[in-house]
């Protein structure tokens, strides 16, 4: 598949089968993440992926509540991937010292962005979380209280087929050499 069209073949899937997904697949998507880009190549990510069925369930339970429940298909993915955002490495702290932004959170939208692509390129959906109760899911999964968790990555084999892509023209979002 060219790149092109494997960006045209990602969406967020939020429906799917109940087939196991095979390690070496994960593992794939797992070392396509590692080898992402990040600020001073700080690397400030850790990878949790969550298999077994019983924690699953706990986690998944706690990326939808009574207020907001779009996220409730995540009881049906058959993997879910935890993003741990790093203590900053001194370097990268600098970096945000001096450029006033946290450069570990644009590193880990890169790192899902890659994780997804080589997903899709194995024939599996997944729909990146950005909504979860974040508190909750570090206890359960006992990650410690100075780290943060980036987003969660929902995995698995897709039940439906990619949608149309809604988005902004080309026209409304390219300029050449100046902004207006
Ligand atoms: C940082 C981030 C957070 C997101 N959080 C959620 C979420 O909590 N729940 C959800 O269903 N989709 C979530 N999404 C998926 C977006 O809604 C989706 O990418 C967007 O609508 C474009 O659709 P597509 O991915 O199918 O192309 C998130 C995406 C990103 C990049």
């Amino acid at each position: 598949m060219d790149f092109l069209e494997l960006c045209e073949k990602r969406y967020s899937c939020r429906n799917y089968l109940e087939k196991e997904v095979e390690k070496e697949k994960i593992e794939k998507c797992l070392e396509a993440a590692r080898l992402a880009p990040s600020a001073v190549n700080a690397q400030p990510w850790r990878f949790i992926v969550i298999d077994d069925p019983e924690l699953k369930k706990k986690v998944a339970n706690e990326t939808f509540d009574k207020l907001a429940s779009f996220n409730k298909f995540s009881l049906k993915a058959q993997m879910l991937v935890v993003i741990v955002n790093e203590n900053p490495v001194i370097t990268s702290f600098l970096g945000r010292f001096a450029q006033g932004r946290d450069f570990s959170l644009i590193d880990s939208g890169i790192v899902a962005s890659h994780f997804c692509l080589k997903a899709t390129e194995e024939g599996l959906g997944t729909c990146i979380l950005g909504y979860f109760n974040e508190n909750n899911i570090k206890k359960i999964l006992k990650i410690p209280r100075k780290k943060s968790i980036s987003l969660i990555i929902t995995v698995g084999y897709p039940a439906d087929s990619p949608r149309k892509k809604i988005r902004k023209s080309i026209e409304t979002l390219r300029k050449y050499n100046v902004y207006l």
